[in-house]
């Protein structure tokens, strides 16, 4: 096991394109860190870099107490698992868990050590003798897992290994990869664009923003203190609700009771607030909260709650109301809707950046 500590790496791709842009993070011995961000940010970029399938442009990559930059991939002492699994297709499954171990010469006694090890954990004992054809894809990622465990190396690198599978089966595994690895502690590495598989793996969670890290800390931490309108809007689903103070007039057509906000909301601001900080109300509101009338666009139920969108004024932003069990609200219907005030984030509408 190991910490992993990357320094201002960048990466220019030949051709000039510039995927990272001067990031480092540490990740603690044991860590499990999850990169998330859009498609093309950069996050299997900068993955690879740390496996060594990718050069480093300039900045440092240390795996334990070594740097490791100019080191092959296989003297990193890393294993890394792929959304396609990369499964030899005609071997069974204990000879694609042995293969690598055999490569490097171990001994016979200690592959097979291993492979039941790993064969134990993963409940794949039975499965041993079978071709991957003759698996399903949670089998086939649980294989793949397999081949990194047997490994027992320093640290796993994750790239969207879950990307293949189904819905149902993407949150069996996830909780899966979790639980194991709590178990074997190994320092994890995990790329996914999914931000609630990143909410609910992660120790630390990293977003990245075009080739940068926009923000980095416990994922519940950013989800209730995002530093930039950024991450405000990626995590979180409905994403939060913005009202950028410019379009509604300054004081915020539509609006009433913000002058009880802590700070100011004027010309420049953007107010953020999140739809389960949001109810509908007949009319008035309670101390501590303003209100929103809105005209409903439409409702989502999800089940046990639904979310209204309605619009703002007339030309206002769409905003989100939580609300509970099952929401008949046509739309065009008049609402309102009642915020906490000190449920509301400040940003500055220039820079998109947190005010306090
Ligand atoms: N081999 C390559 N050559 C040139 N540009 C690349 C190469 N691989 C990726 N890129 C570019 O680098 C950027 C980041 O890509 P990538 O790291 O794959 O993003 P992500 O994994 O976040 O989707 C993108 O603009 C992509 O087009
Ligand atoms: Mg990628």
């Amino acid at each position: 096991m190991a910490r992993i500590e990357l320094t201002d790496i960048r990466k220019v791709y030949a051709g000039g394109v510039e995927a990272v842009k001067g990031v480092s993070l540490s990740i603690d011995d044991g860590e499990f860190v999850v990169l998330v961000g859009p498609s093309g940010c950069g996050k299997s970029t900068l993955l690879r870099m740390v496996a060594g399938l990718e050069s480093i442009t300039s900045g440092t990559v240390r795996i334990g107490e070594r740097v490791v930059n100019e080191l092959e991939p296989a003297e990193r002492d890393i294993a890394m698992v792929f959304q396609n699994y990369a499964l030899y297709p005609h071997m069974s499954v204990r000879q694609n868990l042995e293969y690598g171990l055999k490569n490097r010469k171990m001994a016979m006694p200690e592959i097979a050590r291993r492979v039941d090890e790993a064969a134990g954990i993963l409940e794949i004992a039975p499965l041993l003798d079978r071709k991957p054809g003759q698996l399903s894809g949670g089998q086939r990622q649980r294989v793949a897992m397999g081949r990194a465990i047997v490994r027992e190396p320093a640290a796993f690198l994750f790239d969207e290994p879950l990307s293949n599978l189904d819905a149902k089966l993407r949150v069996q595994m996830r909780a899966e990869i979790r639980r194991l690895q709590r178990r074997l502690a190994t320092t994890s590495l995990y790329v996914t664009h999914d931000q609630l598989e990143a909410m609910t793996l992660a120790d630390q969670l990293v977003v990245m923003n075009g080739g940068r890290i926009e923000q980095a800390g416990r994922p519940m931490d950013l989800y209730e203190r995002p530093a930039s309108l950024f991450v405000a809007t990626f995590i979180g689903s409905p994403a939060m609700n913005l009202v950028p103070l410019d379009s509604t007039g300054g004081a915020g057509e539509g609006l009433a009771g913000l002058d009880g906000l802590p700070g100011a909301a004027s010309e420049g601001v953007v107010l953020g607030i999140r739809p389960e900080h949001m109810r509908l109300v007949e009319a008035g509101r309670e101390p501590g909260e303003f209100v929103a009338d809105l005209t409903v666009t439409g409702v989502e139920v999800v089940g046990a709650e639904s979310y209204v969108f309605g619009a703002l004024a007339e030309k206002g932003p769409e905003i989100a109301v939580r609300v509970p069990g099952y929401s008949h609200l046509e739309p065009g219907t008049k609402v309102r809707a009642a915020g906490r005030l000190d449920a509301v984030h400040r940003f500055d509408s220039a820079s998109g950046r947190r005010l306090d």
